[in-house]
């Protein structure tokens, strides 16, 4: 056996990082041989990856789908700003913290953080965001806008929109379909299944006076996952185990960005969700279904109608009362039977 197979053996013999001392030994030659013979193989397109002070491994055909690092997210953009500016992290506590940081020291609109881990996720009324290492995306991306901090809530909307354009384009809608339920969660459905959430959007602004600082959009995206608890599995799924395959973060996480661009644009000029009101709607997954409105004061039940051009939700009370509007930070809608 040529010496080249026996390192390729080996390396598939072994689940974890094999060094090059673990080689040489085993194999009985000299370190150079080893590191050619690793050339060789990667040469004929083998995914060895290579980890100071750990070793080589081989990819498994799945992780050679989702190779996750800054050059794949960088090579697949295709933005005039968002996402230029890119930090990638093996793990960090919450991307929206390290965005924030980095506001502080003055990084320009569009710097993005990307994680393949989080400590501390944080997510929408100071809930946390469970942030495992199981394939899936966690990134946070930085705006600097000029228009009043009453507008900033809609920016919101805008990244959902992104997102379920980007999983439209990377993942397509063969196996499973995606929406967004009012206002900013993505879900999915295959076949019959109820819709269950697969991203969450938590958007912050820091104000100075009462202007806008920064605002930073932090995106949580269930891509590869398969290890759920049992309470989140009623709600929550990921792309992965909804449409039967694995699918490229680095492809969805840029595909978010060259769509949210032109979005953001869109919405800016206009300063309302007008422009993007129709698209929005097409994708709302509530939109002419019975809702609960869990108004704190008083909840009601009603049929969801729409947005407005503030991405409110309109419901038309099941009483018979007026349409109302719905206002996202105020109140949490549900659908009546489940999630949606
Ligand atoms: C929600 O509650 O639905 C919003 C969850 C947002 C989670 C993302 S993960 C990346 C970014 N960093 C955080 O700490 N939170 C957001």
């Amino acid at each position: 056996m040529s010496l080249k197979s026996e390192v390729l053996q080996k390396l598939k013999e072994e689940k974890e990082y094999l060094s090059g001392q673990q080689l040489c030994e085993s194999l009985g030659v000299s370190r150079t041989a080893v590191w050619k013979a690793i050339g060789r193989l990667k040469e004929e397109g083998y995914q060895i990856e290579a980890v100071t002070n750990r070793g080589y491994r081989l990819l498994t055909p799945e992780e050679e789908q989702d190779l996750f690092n800054q050059e794949e997210i960088s090579s697949r953009l295709h933005t005039a700003w968002a996402g230029q500016n890119l930090y990638f992290k093996e793990e960090t506590g919450s991307t929206n913290d390290d965005v924030f940081g980095l506001a502080q020291t003055g990084a320009p609109q569009g710097t993005l953080v990307v994680a393949v881990r989080q400590t501390a996720g944080k997510g929408r009324r100071g809930r946390t965001w469970l942030s495992p290492l199981d394939g899936n995306a966690y990134f946070s991306i930085l705006l600097r806008p000029s228009y009043p901090a009453e507008t900033a809530p809609m920016v919101t909307p805008v990244a959902a929109m992104a997102v379920y354009a980007a999983l439209q384009e990377v993942v397509g809608e063969q196996n499973c379909r995606f929406g967004i339920k009012w206002p900013n969660d993505i879900v999915v459905s295959s076949g019959d299944s109820p819709w269950k959430k697969i991203c969450g959007i938590l958007t912050e602004m820091h104000l100075e006076e009462s202007e806008i600082r920064d605002v930073i959009i932090g995106i949580g995206l269930n891509v590869n996952m398969t290890e759920f608890a049992p309470e989140i599995r009623q709600t929550g799924t990921s792309v992965r185990l909804a449409c039967g395959h694995t699918v490229n973060r680095a492809s969805l996480v840029a595909a978010v960005w060259n769509h949210f661009e032109g979005l953001y644009e869109q919405f800016t000029m206009a300063r309302t969700l007008a422009p993007l009101r129709e698209k929005y709607e097409e994708a709302l997954v509530n939109k002419d279904r019975p809702v609960r409105v869990l108004d704190p004061a008083a909840p009601y039940e009603g049929t969801a109608m729409g947005v407005n051009d503030s991405g409110e939700l309109l419901v038309q009370p099941a009483d018979g009362s007026g349409l109302r509007a719905v206002s996202a930070g105020e109140v949490s809608v549900r659908g009546v039977e489940g999630y949606v």
